[in-house]
This record gives structure tokens, sequence and C-alpha cells, in this order.
């Protein structure tokens, strides 16, 4: 699937299917296109309803009376309230339209150029990421069976029609700047998507040592490694798993960078609970439980390409979750590596007892600031639903930046408080602190006991329980399955710097 500008009338293209927008409530929207048609255009418009509703679509055959075989006309929604994620949202639109109309080529042009004040670089890489982030599948595990129905005939180009030079530029370097973030969303999306049976520790391992190069370098931890670290914690959740837990370290130093930001990604590549098992219904999704980390290494392919001027550290601690007879129990007591004690009191709130070493060994790094990723508590979910993510910090400046790259990104996200006083819940009577809190607003409990590893250095948490993995396809720029939440955002985060 490409994408490409060309410096052409739009209705001089050949192509399969012509895109056109059209604003809500302009009275001529399609001027052009109705005179090559008689008017008979806005007649079927005016008949069958349509009037520029976001999303709406208008489809007919063109006839031979011009080169694209369909037209189609989608709906923008209003002027007014037309943003960068209309554009993206307006990009997976046309994805579905061409899929269900089998048009291998597409032409069109980018939705929002012809406003005024526009951001053309940004608002062309908003399309493109919608084209790109649509058009994912994941097919590896597609047998006889799936490979014997008829096969979709796959969207091949979208051609972008654009006459001004200037925003000719703008669009290729937005489109460039989308390929990238796109492809290393979808790779993260492949981790996520990918049964735990195959993405075990050993293969979270791999896939970060085939970044290696292009300026990035790896660093393998085995599990003796880990203990002479003093990560008992992690080595504890890993304990009744027959995998090897394995810890992971990319690093990115490019010249001249004043700052250095350490991203943090949980990684149990199976979280049945332990002993402390889960219910059956709610272990089913319990492979995505690696997303944080898939993040992590989605975005280490992004920065290979894109290069910003800030050093990155990225740290996972891959660990299997599993109840057995050497599998850790509620009541132990582990170490951590900066010497916190923990009282395991439920096996599956394991997230944070892994983290608890990975910030630690972050921490040894001396990072200016350091961001976790964890699909970390299902009351994230209950709080904030299957789209939105929680943001929890410990310094203003930090959590702003990460706002206002989620807003850039279309990756939403809310600040919770890390509101100290809850630190009551997870008081333990033996240990320093224990893993579960008392049972309401686990989310921050959660975060707060993160907070016992991350010293003074600004931190902020990503609780990615609810948008890591889409069950209910609500746009098409969000396939069912992983949805590589964080890559964009963090990526444009660190361009920020
Ligand atoms: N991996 C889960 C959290 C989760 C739940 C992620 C649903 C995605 C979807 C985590 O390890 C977990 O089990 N958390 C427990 C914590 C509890 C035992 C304190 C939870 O949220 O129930
Ligand atoms: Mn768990
Ligand atoms: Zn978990």
């Amino acid at each position: 699937m490409e994408i490409n500008v060309q410096r052409i009338d739009i209705f001089d293209v050949s192509a399969d299917l012509l895109v056109l927008g059209a604003y809500q409530g302009i009275s001529h929207p399609f001027d052009e296109i109705d005179r090559k048609f008689d008017g008979e255009i806005s007649k079927i418009a005016a008949r069958s309803g349509f009037d520029g509703k976001h999303g709406q679509t208008l489809l007919f055959p063109t006839f031979g009376k011009i080169s694209a075989k369909t037209v189609a006309i989608v709906g923008l929604g209003e002027r007014k309230s037309f943003t960068a994620d209309s554009a993206r949202k307006i990009g997976g639109l046309i994805v579905k339209i061409a899929k269900s109309h089998r048009a291998a080529t597409v032409a069109t042009a980018i939705p929002g150029f012809d406003l005024k004040g526009i951001d053309f670089r940004n608002t062309a890489q908003a399309f493109a990421e919608g084209v790109f982030l649509s058009a994912y599948r994941f097919h590896v595990y597609h047998g006889t069976l799936k490979k014997k129905e008829k096969p979709p005939r796959e969207l091949k180009s979208v051609i972008v029609c654009e006459r001004g030079a200037r925003q000719a530029v703008s669009a290729e370097q937005g489109i460039k700047q989308a390929e990238v973030l796109s492809r290393a969303t979808n790779y993260a999306r492949d981790l996520v998507n990918t049964p735990s049976s195959e993405m075990t520790p050993a293969r979270m391992a791999e896939e970060a040592k085939s970044l290696a190069g292009k300026g990035i370098r790896v660093k393998i931890m085995d599990a003796k490694e880990m203990e002479r670290r003093g990560m008992y914690a992690a080595l504890a959740v890993a304990r009744g798993s027959a995998h090897s837990p394995v810890g992971v370290h990319l690093s990115y130093h490019p010249t001249g960078a004043k700052k250095t930001v350490a991203i943090v990604g949980k990684a149990v590549t199976f979280d049945s609970g332990g002993l402390s098992l889960k219910p059956a219904k709610s272990m089913e999704s319990m492979k995505i439980d690696m997303a944080g980390a898939a993040s992590v290494l989605g975005l280490f392919r992004a920065i290979a390409e894109l290069r910003p001027s800030v050093a990155v550290h990225g740290i996972f601690l891959a660990v299997e979750n599993m109840p057995s007879g050497s599998a850790y129990r509620p009541g132990d007591v582990v170490r951590a590596m900066n010497g916190t004690t923990i009282e395991v009191l439920n096996t599956d709130a394991e997230g944070r007892v892994t983290l608890a070493d990975a910030l630690s060994y972050a921490q040894t790094l001396k990072p200016d600031m350091i961001v976790d990723l964890a699909t970390l508590t299902g009351a994230c979910v209950v709080a904030l639903g299957n789209d939105v993510a929680a943001l929890l910090a410990n310094d203003a400046k930090l959590s702003k930046r990460l706002m206002s790259a989620a807003t850039e990104s279309g990756e939403p996200l809310w600040e919770l408080p890390l509101y100290e006083q809850y630190n009551e819940q997870i008081k333990s009577k033996i240990a320093d602190i224990k893993n579960t809190g008392e049972g309401s607003a686990g989310t921050i409990t959660a975060a707060l006991f993160l907070k016992h590893f991350v010293d003074e250095t600004p931190w902020a948490h990503l609780d990615i329980a609810g948008p890591s993995y889409v069950e209910r396809e609500t746009r098409p720029d969000q396939p069912y399955g992983g949805s590589g939440y964080g890559v964009r955002l963090l990526a444009r985060f660190l361009q920020g710097f």
C-alpha cells in the first residue's frame, strides 16, 4: 500500500475510485462534479439526504464520464469543527470504501487542505495515518478455511491530487512521517496479536535484537544476570512459568542530545493471574499483557528512522505469569532491585511487581525523565473505557507534554490524580508495601505502588489496559486486535525535544 502525491487535477486521474470531500451545510459542495453529470449528483444527494455530515458517503458509477470508475463523496462534517483527527478518520473511511468496492487504486485530495490556517503537513500526516492504520491486517494464522474465502482485492495505491507546490511538498513530508509511524504501530500490533505460545519472553528478546543497528543498541539480560542485579520481584513473577524471563534494554544516543528519556514497558507475555488464577473469560485476551513492551519495540523501530535529538532508553522485563508448583504465592514477600520489599497478596497484580524492577533499573541509568506504559489495571477500563488511557505523573510539565502529544497523535489520554493519601491502601504490616489496594481507585493505587520505584525523577505512567486492544471496532483505523497504542504518541513526544 502506498500513498503518492501528484500535481494533477483530480478529474484527470485514472483510478478505480475517486473520493471527493464535502463539508456539512455548504449548499453546493460538489459543483464541479455536478456539472460533469449535468446536475444529477446534487439531485441524488438531495434525494438520499446527503448533507456532508462527517462520515456520510454518497456513491455513484461514472459510466465513463470521467476517468475514475466510481465516485464517492464523503461528508467531512462542519468546516469549523474539522481537526487533524477528522482527516485521520476520513483516511480510514476511504480504505473501508475501497475495500467494499474492490478498488485497487483511489484518487483523492487531502481533506481540510482548502481550509484557512490549516497545518498542511500535520493534516496530511493524520490523513495518511488513517489510511495506513486502516489497511492493517493480521493474517499469519489464516489456514485452509480462511484462505479459501474470496481474497479481497487489495488497495494498492492512494493518489493524492494537489496542484499547489507548497501544499504538495508538505503533503509528501506528512505522508512520509505517517508511513514510518504506521509501520512501527503495525509492527507493535503484530507482536500483540501473536499468541503467547509464540510470543514468549525469549521471542520478545529476539524481536529487540532484530532492531539493533541504525544507531540502536540492544542489551539482553538472562535470568542469571537479572538475579545478579537483584531483580527478585520480576524473577518471582516468572517463577511459575516454563519460560525463563528475559530483560531487554534498548538504547539510542544521538550526538548532541541534551536530554535522556527512559521508556519502560510492561511485558507479561501471558497473564493467567498465577495462583490467584483469573476466571476463564478474563484470561481469553491476556496475550495482550505485553502491549506496553510491544509499543516500546514499535517506538524504537520509529526512532531508528526518525532520529529524534534526544537520547532514549527502552526497557522491559519479559515474564510469563503462570500457576505451578514453583509459582510465587499470595503471602510471599519479594525484594525489588531498589531494596523495597513487597508483600504479594494477589499474584494477579503481577504487572506492578515486574515494573518495580524495570523502573528501578531505569532509575539507575539516571535519565531526565521516565515514562512507563502498562496494561496494568482492569479498574482503568472501568474508569475510562476501552478507548482512553490513563496518565498519572509526578511532574506537571511532563504530563502536559504527554497530553499534547496524545492530542496530536489522536490517541485518547486522560489524567488521573496520583493521590498520595491512597498510599494507606498499599501499606503492608510486614513489608514496605503490598501489591494490592483495598478495592477502590485501583488505577491510582497501582500507580502509587510504581512510584516507590522512581526517585525524584520526573515520571509518568500510562495505564493502557483499555486502548491497547480493540475488541469492538469503532473506527477503521482501529481494527480488531492489538492497537499499538502509544507508539505514535511517544514518537511525537520524543520529536518535541
Ligand atoms: N493485566 C491485568 C490488567 C488488565 C485487565 C489488562 C484487563 C487488560 C485488560 C493485570 O495484571 C491484572 O490482572 N490486574 C488486576 C489487579 C488486581 C488483582 C489488583 C485487575 O485489574 O483485576
Ligand atoms: Mn494480572
Ligand atoms: Zn497483567
